[in-house]
């Protein structure tokens, strides 16, 4: 995959409209994970327009303002990063704007709206492979009308992540959970890859008590009160996870954030961390648990997407990788 990459592209005194992940919350080390193409910019003397989404807004949501962001930026790179549409920027320097998805036009792929926010820049950079997942304005239409390139980040996400796709060492075992059912489908397009799939979180109520592939799918069973995959599902889980030559975990066992709730995620992230597969993981939840658990360095690759992630295994490309590409 020949992505057009930044470190090729002129961006030298060039308004640069520079897609990120911004949709954080307490953890911003999705922002962080930007950091070098933040500093490439500053460094090449563009004029950054950083455009962003954060959570799923009705229409404007103080809440979901990207303003505090601008701080959390502006620390990251060492300078002001300014908030406002018509701001003036010198070269070197980098503006934020509000939240694309305060403006039902972002999700429904407006052309007008791609061409409004095209018309703000000379170049356009997608550095926000977690939502590249997403055919909306800004990831795939704003690229029709710039002259374009991956992030540094973006780039190594796909070369990470298609080592899974090409000759990925087998057995393959991929572990999701989540809480919305749109999940079962994915679980169901993995068994297409994987020699294995395991399935906990709130997944195993959406199966109920079919299982479309039960050589190639285990459903966890939950404890009592559904928040935990039972200790006998977990041990399943592990005597997969010690045959495996790759893994992906691409979720979160049980309600990890509750100290009673969290032992299936343990033991099971454990026993990955503990194999010597090639190891990836991604999603909010997963990081987050990771990082709790202490395991975070014991991966290869920790994706900045959880969906993006795994639409990227299952298909192969994303519309925002396509739309860089054309
Ligand atoms: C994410 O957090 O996974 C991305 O920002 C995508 O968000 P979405 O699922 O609301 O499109």
């Amino acid at each position: 995959m020949n992505l057009p990459e930044l470190s090729d592209s002129n961006v030298k005194g060039k308004k640069v409209l520079l897609r990120l992940d911004l949709d954080v919350g307490v953890d911003t080390s999705r922002i962080e994970s930007a950091k070098e193409t933040l500093e490439f910019l500053v460094e090449n003397s563009a004029k950054t327009i950083i455009i962003g989404h954060k959570g799923r807004p009705d229409g404007v949501e103080e809440p979901l303002s990207l303003r505090p962001l601008a701080k959390v930026i502006g620390a990251l790179v060492g300078k002001e990063v300014g908030f406002a549409e018509n701001a003036t920027i010198e070269e070197g320097e980098m503006v934020l704007l509000e939240n694309l998805r305060f403006d039902s036009r972002e999700e429904n792929n407006d052309e007008n709206f791609a061409k409004e926010l095209a018309s703000l820049g000379q170049f356009f950079v997608n550095e926000a492979f977690a939502v590249s997942h997403r055919p909306h304005a800004s990831i795939v239409g704003v690229p029709k009308y710039l002259p374009h390139a991956a992030g540094f980040r973006f780039t190594q996400e796909v070369e990470n992540l298609n080592k899974i796709l090409v000759n990925p060492k087998r057995p393959l075992v991929v572990i999701i959970s989540g809480i919305k059912e749109d999940k079962v489908e994915m679980a169901k397009s993995l068994t297409q890859i994987a020699d294995m799939v395991l399935v906990g979180g709130k997944l195993p109520k959406y199966f109920g008590d079919t299982n479309p592939s039960p050589k190639k799918l285990i459903i966890g069973d939950l404890s009592f009160d559904g928040f935990d995959i039972t200790l006998n599902s977990a041990e399943r889980f592990k005597v997969e996870i010690a045959k495996a030559g790759t893994i992906v975990l691409a979720g979160v066992l049980g309600k990890y954030e509750d100290e009673g709730h969290r032992q299936g995620t343990k033991e099971v992230f454990e026993a990955v961390a503990a194999c010597n597969a090639y190891k990836i993981a991604g999603g909010g939840d997963t990081e987050a648990a990771l990082s709790l658990f202490g395991l975070t360095d014991k991966f290869d690759w920790i994706s900045v997407g959880g969906g993006a992630m795994l639409d990227f295994i299952v298909k192969g490309t994303l519309p925002g990788i396509a739309a860089l590409l054309e």
